[in-house]
């Protein structure tokens, strides 16, 4: 698989080529994911609840996901990587400076913010000092405190509107990715034509630019529920190659996701 660069995802946007995006933590699971097909791997502080089994990503530390891009990385070299900044490190530019350098050096090609336009400055920042960077939207976990729960976020117009503004302000800000979380279908597509940079959704219907999901999740194995928006592809298809490619065919071809997996 040739190699993915900022430059290629946003032509992938352009040509309607759908980028296909799993987490991932360690080097064995990164190879995988990129033998069988997967765009961009993403080292996500999810990894709180996933692998240390807490009930939120607040505990993270950039310490914690800077061990894990360096697992990931020393799975492939060629995979493009984007690394969560964790909770409370992107308070102010500088920090965010000092944090996403961490995580830059451990391997990440891009580091991912959780937040709107009130991150325009540390956007600025950070891609002018050479780090390139995904925004995140919609039910962002590390405000779950904020919002009373994980919750579906942008059902109100006013709410809406706020996003597809915010998602605008990120971009002009420098932002070259965006992933969405847990909206309504037709907010994601929205968003999805109101911005140039490709749009990576999750639990937010088929009408982005791409698809993530937790790679528990694609096995079925998550510490507690699966949430409505994700498959079981092991399940499917009976081993984790199959299940790998099987989930990017359906992203590319626009089986994944269905209705059923989606919030109106
Ligand atoms: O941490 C994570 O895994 C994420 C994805 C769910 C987008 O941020
Ligand atoms: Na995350």
């Amino acid at each position: 698989m040739a190699k993915v660069t900022v430059s290629t995802l946003a032509k992938m946007k352009h040509a309607q080529n759908k980028i296909t995006a799993l987490t991932a933590y360690d080097a064995s699971f990164a190879k995988l994911f990129y033998d069988n097909g997967v765009d961009i791997v993403l080292v996500g502080d999810s990894l709180g609840m996933v692998l240390q089994g807490a009930d939120d990503t607040l505990a993270v530390t950039t310490d914690e996901i800077a061990y894990h891009t360096r697992c990931v990385r020393a799975g492939s070299k060629e995979l493009f990587v984007v690394a969560d900044m964790p909770f409370m490190s992107y308070a102010n530019p500088q920090q965010s400076c000092d944090n996403a350098a961490k995580l830059m050096r451990a391997g990440a090609n891009m580091v991912k913010l959780e937040g709107g336009e009130w991150l325009y400055e540390t956007i600025q920042t950070l891609t002018q000092q050479g780090i390139p960077v995904c925004g995140h939207l919609g039910l962002t976990p590390q405000s779950v405190h904020v919002f009373g729960g994980f919750k579906i976020q942008g059902r109100e117009q006013a709410q809406a509107d706020k996003m597809v503004a915010d998602a605008q302000a990120l971009e002009q800000a420098g932002a070259q990715l965006l992933v969405i979380e847990c909206i309504p279908s037709a907010l994601a597509k929205r968003i999805s034509e109101a911005v140039n940079i490709p749009v990576i959704g999750i639990g937010a219907g088929k009408d982005t630019d791409g698809q993530i999901l937790v790679m528990h999740d694609l096995v079925g194995i998550s510490a507690g529920y699966i949430p409505k928006f994700s498959k079981n592809y092991l399940a499917e298809t009976g081993n984790m190659p199959e299940a790998v490619k099987q989930y990017c065919a359906d992203v590319k071809s626009g089986t994944f996701p269905t209705s059923e997996h989606e919030f109106s």
